[in-house]
């Protein structure tokens, strides 16, 4: 790969080794998901020009940043007719949920654009829990026992929550930026969460709730690519959510992920396969759903059985910051077999090494904290790879500007080696109100 600057358009010019100038790629998003995605495709020989709306500081380092929001699908539009875009990957689910591939496919002028991820109605597999549910439900997929009930239904609500042993599970039904579930001991709490979400607490998400049986186990996440037809697992990895160390205190969108998952050997992926992935795949296909892009399986291990907590329709972050590391394979070339149906055709080679990712947060996260904070020794964790989340560029000075500052991965013949070399990195880098957890992969480690 060689760079050079576009002093016209402020850019990276991103040149393949064959000067072969093949696709312009547009990504969406801006955290440390799409800086890993970023930093994955900028490295694909079949890649011309990389733009990133709006992106962040850290994939302004593979490509080009472009302000444009995730949501704004007719600007989104415009830019990929005006810079000759060859493909859109969606990061995050918002915009999926919200229709841009169905976007992309009713506008003549841009049907022409392959947009990876699944149109709004696959979406709706993340977008509402009920509907995820009902799917499992149809297609045989193993989950949790539950029941829905609409604003109205408190009384019967009430009912089924008295029927079911603690803990009690509530799930308000549509996005909820990972806020949306309360799993609760007493029954007297319960009912009053189930209050407070028909009350309007997480909006319009909360319409609809989900109450369902509480299952005990390890979790972990599987993720897919699929083209409708076919499809092929990426790495697993296992995501950390909870702020303290431990798995104690507040729920955070991820504090740090490993990959592989040791629990999930052979026998227990060919469970996942045959009982999850595959079903979900041919599932979406009978129900007419042409679903393009990456399945995140959340799941859990109940006694050795894998069971489903959730869909996303994106990848899993920090689980991205793990796996694409892992992956060996060229990306744009499987996104590109995805948007033509020929996923068949290709094999996903993973690393026999292990990542480890740390992330680093902002002091109070995920409550309120500070931004603007100075970064430094980032030169120094030069053996690991850092995949901004929450940074800013400060006239050439990194500074934090989200809780989520960034992700540390490392990789190392074994996971215990990658999580110290994680660890070291982690401690060195500085900023003011630093925090991150030391314990990542602890419930994985040999004795651990
Ligand atoms: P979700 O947004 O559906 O992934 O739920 C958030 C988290 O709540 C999951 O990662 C699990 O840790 C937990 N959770 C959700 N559903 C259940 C369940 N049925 N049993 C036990 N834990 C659950
Ligand atoms: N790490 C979990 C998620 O991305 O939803």
């Amino acid at each position: 790969m060689t760079q050079s600057y576009d002093f016209m358009t402020n850019c990276l010019l991103l040149q393949n080794k064959f000067d072969r100038f093949i696709m312009n790629v547009l990504l969406t998003g801006s955290g440390g998901r799409e800086h890993a995605l970023a930093w994955k495709i900028a490295r694909s020989p079949l890649l011309n020009r990389l733009f990133i709306a709006p992106g962040n500081a850290g994939t302004a380092q593979a490509g080009c940043n472009t302000p444009i929001g995730v949501n704004d699908f007719a600007a989104t539009g415009r830019f990929a007719l005006q810079e000759d875009i060859g493909m859109i990957v969606v990061g995050p689910e918002e915009p999926l949920v919200g229709g841009i591939v169905d976007y992309f496919a009713a506008h003549p002028e841009l049907k022409h654009i392959p947009v990876i991820g699944p149109p709004a109605q696959g979406a709706q597999l993340e977008g509402s829990k009920d509907f995820a549910k009902e799917f499992m439900l149809r297609h045989g997929i193993p989950t949790a026992a539950y029941r829905s009930f609409t604003v109205g239904q408190e009384t019967e609500a009430q009912d089924f929550i008295r029927s079911l042993p603690p803990p009690y599970v509530l799930k308000a039904d549509g996005l909820a930026a990972g806020k949306g579930v309360v799993i609760i001991n007493s029954q007297e709490e319960a009912f009053t969460a189930l209050r407070e979400m028909f009350s309007g607490r997480f909006g319009a998400a909360g319409r609809k709730v989900v109450i369902e049986e509480y299952l005990s186990g390890i979790e972990l996440s599987v993720f897919a690519l699929t083209d409708g037809e076919n499809y092929l697992l990426l790495p697993e990895a296992k995501d950390y959510k909870r702020a303290g160390e431990g798995d104690t205190g507040p729920n955070t969108g991820g504090m740090g992920a490993v990959s592989p998952v040791p629990f999930a050997g052979k026998e227990f992926m060919e469970k996942v396969e045959t009982r999850i992935v595959r079903p979900t795949v041919e599932g979406l296909r009978r129900d007419g759903i042409p679903y393009k892009g990456f399945i995140f399986f959340g799941l859990i291990s109940v006694n050795g059985d894998p069971m489903v907590i959730e869909y996303n329709v994106r990848m899993g972050d920090p689980e991205t910051e793990a796996v694409i590391p892992r992956i060996e394979s060229d990306l744009l070339e499987l996104l590109q077999s995805v948007a033509d149906g020929t996923l068949n055709r290709q094999t996903v080679m993973v690393s026999r090494q292990a990542a480890a990712t740390v992330m680093l947060v902002s002091g109070g996260y995920p409550g309120s904290y500070e931004k603007g904070k100075p970064i430094s020794g980032l030169a120094s964790a030069a053996d690991c790879i850092l995949f901004h989340a929450g940074t800013a560029d400060n006239d050439g000075q990194a500074v934090t500007a989200g809780g989520r500052v960034m992700a540390v991965t490392a990789m190392a013949g074994s996971m215990e080696a990658a999580l110290d070399r994680a660890n070291v990195s982690a401690g060195t880098i500085g900023y003011e109100g630093k925090y991150f957890r030391r314990d990542i992969g602890f419930d994985l480690k040999q004795g651990g």
